[in-house]
Order: C-alpha cells, then sequence, then structure tokens
C-alpha cells in the first residue's frame, strides 16, 4: 500500500495519528507499517460506539437437546450416515488453536502442552489420536484445517513437523492463520505497541470462516466436495472429532448444524449453556443467566438451562459461508494493553487501558437453519486443559484421561 493511500484509508476511520512517527522509521519498518494498515480492517472500531445494541439480547427460552439414552438407541442409523458422508470426504475438521492460552501460562501455543506423567502426550497428539480412532473406523483420512495466529503459527507448524503429524497424513492437514483485530483506547484510537507497529490481537474464535476464505481454503473444501465442517477447541483432551454419530445425527435430523453438549455438573456451573433466543439457537453465557433461569427446572424435571456447550460443533459449509458474510457481532473486552503513547514513550499499564476485539463461534449459530444440541457423557467427551491447577486443568484432564484408559 502507499503512503497516500494508508492516508485515505486511516482518515475515513479517523486514525490519522498511526503514521504520527513514520517519518522517524527506516524503509523496512515504514514497508511493514503500510503492510498492516492495508491488512487491517478498522471497520470493527465502530462496535465501540454500538456496544449496547450489540449485547442487547432477544428472548431466551430453554431448548431441548437429544439426549443421550435416545443417542445411543439409535446409534448404528446414525454411525452409518456419518461414515458413508466421511467416506465420500464430505466432511472435514477445523482445529482452533490460535489463542493465547492465557490461563494455562505457557509461553508455546497449547497444543504442544505435554499432559504425559511417563511418557509424552502433548495435547495436540490426544486430539490427533483421537481423529485416528475415526480414520480407522472410516477406513480413511479426513481434512483437518489448523487455524493458528500470528503470535503462534511457526512454532505450531514446526511441532507437527518434528514430530511428525503424530502418525496423521500430512497431505490431509493445512495451517491457515487467523486474522487480527486492532486495539484501541477508550475514545476509539487504535493503539500502537511501537512507533512502526499497530497493536492488535487475535480476533477471536469466531472468525475462522473469514480466515479460511483469506487462506483460499473453502475455494478448495468446494472443489474436494465438502459439505460439513466438524470445528472444535484446542484444549478438550477427550472429545471425538468428527465423530460419525454426531456427524450421522446432525445430517439426518435436516439441520445446518449441531453442538456436542455436556449436562452442567451443576446449576452454577460457569459454562455458555444452549437455549433459544427469538427463536433461532444461541448460546447464553453465565453470567447472562439469572438465579431464576440457572435453577427453572421443565416439564421432566430436569434444569431448563442445563446443556453445556463444549466448543465441538458441526456446521454446514454452504450455511457458515452464508452467515459469515452477514454481521457477525464484536464483542469488546476491556484489557491492560502494553503500547506507546504519544510522545513515543512505552506503557505498561496496570489497570485497563484500552479495548480488543473479538468474534465468538457460537454467534454463527444465530443465523443457521437450526442447531442440533446434541449430549454427550461428559466423563468421556470432555476434559478441557484451561488452567494449571483447580478446575478444568492438567490435572483433572489427567483423571479423566486415566478413567477413559488412556495412557500417560
Ligand atoms: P479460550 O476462550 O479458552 O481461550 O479458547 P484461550 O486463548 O485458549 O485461553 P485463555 O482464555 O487465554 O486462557 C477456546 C478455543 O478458541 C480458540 C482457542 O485456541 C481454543 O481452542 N481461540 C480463541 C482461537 O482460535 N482464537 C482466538 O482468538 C481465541
Amino acid at each position: 500500500m502507499k503512503y497516500e493511500d494508508a492516508v485515505k484509508k486511516l482518515s475515513a476511520y479517523g486514525q490519522e495519528h498511526v503514521l504520527r512517527f513514520y517519518e522517524t522509521l527506516d524503509e523496512g519498518e515504514k514497508e511493514a507499517l503500510l503492510r498492516q494498515i492495508d491488512e487491517i480492517d478498522f471497520s470493527v472500531i465502530s462496535a465501540l460506539g454500538n456496544e449496547k445494541e450489540n449485547i442487547k439480547r432477544g428472548v431466551i427460552t430453554p431448548l431441548a437437546a437429544m439426549r443421550a439414552d435416545e443417542i445411543e438407541s439409535r446409534k448404528e442409523i446414525f454411525r452409518e450416515e456419518g461414515l458413508a458422508a466421511i467416506r465420500a470426504g464430505k466432511v472435514a475438521a477445523v482445529l482452533l488453536a490460535g489463542g493465547m492460552g492465557t490461563r494455562l501460562g505457557s509461553p508455546d501455543p497449547k497444543g504442544m502442552y505435554d499432559i504425559g506423567i511417563h511418557k509424552h502426550v502433548y495435547i495436540f497428539q490426544r486430539l490427533i489420536e483421537n481423529m485416528l480412532d475415526v480414520v480407522r473406523e472410516a477406513g480413511c483420512f479426513f481434512r483437518l484445517y489448523v487455524m493458528t495466529s500470528e503470535k503462534n503459527d511457526a512454532k505450531t507448524r514446526a511441532f507437527f513437523e518434528e514430530h511428525k503429524y503424530f502418525g496423521y497424513d500430512p497431505a490431509y492437514i493445512a495451517f491457515f492463520c487467523q486474522d487480527n483485530a486492532p486495539t484501541v483506547d477508550f475514545d476509539g484510537k487504535v493503539l500502537m505497541e511501537s512507533k512502526g507497529r499497530i497493536s492488535t490481537s487475535p480476533n477471536g474464535n469466531g472468525g475462522w470462516m473469514k480466515s479460511l476464505e483469506r487462506a483460499g481454503l473453502l475455494q478448495e473444501m468446494h472443489r474436494e466436495g465438502i459439505q460439513w465442517l466438524n470445528t472444535f477447541s484446542v484444549d478438550n483432551v477427550l472429545q471425538k472429532i468428527c465423530d460419525p454419530v454426531f456427524v450421522g445425527a446432525t445430517i439426518l435430523s435436516g439441520r445446518d448444524s449441531g453442538s456436542k453438549v455436556v449436562r452442567k455438573a451443576n446449576p452454577e456451573e460457569a459454562i455458555g449453556v444452549i437455549c433459544s433466543e427469538d427463536g433461532k439457537t444461541a448460546v447464553v453465557e453465565y453470567s447472562e443467566l439469572s438465579e431464576e433461569m440457572r435453577y427453572a427446572k421443565d416439564e421432566s424435571g430436569d434444569y431448563a438451562y442445563y446443556y453445556g456447550v463444549i466448543l465441538n460443533y458441526l456446521f454446514s459449509l454452504s450455511a457458515a459461508e452464508k452467515v459469515m458474510n452477514e454481521e457477525m457481532t464484536n464483542h469488546i473486552a476491556r484489557k491492560k494493553i502494553a503500547c506507546i503513547d504519544g510522545e513515543g514513550n512505552a506503557v505498561r499499564p496496570e489497570v485497563p487501558n484500552g479495548c480488543k476485539f473479538e468474534l465468538f463461534i457460537f454467534d454463527l449459530l444465530k443465523g443457521m437453519n437450526g442447531c442440533l444440541p446434541f449430549e454427550v457423557v461428559r466423563n468421556r467427551e470432555f476434559a478441557p486443559v484451561k488452567n494449571k491447577e483447580g478446575a478444568d486443568s492438567v490435572q483433572t484432564a489427567r483423571e479423566l484421561c486415566r478413567e477413559n484408559g488412556i495412557e500417560l
């Protein structure tokens, strides 16, 4: 991008200060800054002015899930349907591994974390082992798209290569980098990380479709006849990926999507719950559920808001493409953001000084023509590694692995 074009783009968003130190930069830095300005979508900043509008929720009502006992009784029909789709190359997996893993506190990508005790068992390895179970069952590989972020891309790719893709056929694995969003101060002015670099952060786990498109991978999917995407998080070491039963149940439901859900451990568990919002499937976060809703019962005496999402979704590719081109909500998080001030001095804030913008994957559900909430048995399929200790930690995940006969 030329300097004049950068000025034009920035002034359209009232961000001319980004070029304040331009003349002090060397040629390489100038070029890098112009490239960054070219790549960044500054329109996300408008979410700051529309914050109230964005978080306004519709009418929330409970949504029933397909229960584990019903699934068990129809398992073979679902499995055959799912296996047929996998064998026909219609199903691919998308691993969301662009997060920072701040709570786990490791400097490496979360998937590189070793949960092994007597041997190395890396999180990425566990996920691939789960995929290989399906590969054996179906008798064929299926595609895996791994989303990284600018900060962990090189390490992630190198790690997979070093470990020979944990036995998965590398011809079926593609990496792509998620987009970044600019960070801003509370007045909506872009923060600078240095004189020649805009401060950015990964744009959340909901931008993966756009990032796939930018990487040219959606076109590839269409060429190959892929119709369904099983999108999943990096940190659940027990999850089944492209689970034929889940795939088959979703396809046979005639809906555009499916979501694996677990029964909440108790009404106070801090987990997003699947629900209906103005007649569309949605996720309501723990903080948004009133006490009355948390304890409400349905006609069978179970808690009405009882099925927690575990970030394992199946989306129809064409429906997801449609929704990504409609408005996805930019959620705003107020954070401490290291930056420079107007004089170029480093600022290391002790209280939040700015905002990050994030898209959430579950916002895709609202645009879908239906979603099948599919109950899985919690102790069999849900072992998230979020924290170093305590709940949802390395320790709890290890115990659950042991319970399921997985050697560590
Ligand atoms: P989390 O919300 O648990 O975030 O992500 P995290 O970054 O892994 O961990 P903390 O909150 O910093 O401790 C849920 C899933 O979404 C992915 C993560 O990699 C994980 O699989 N994710 C999150 C992205 O791919 N990109 C993002 O920008 C954020």
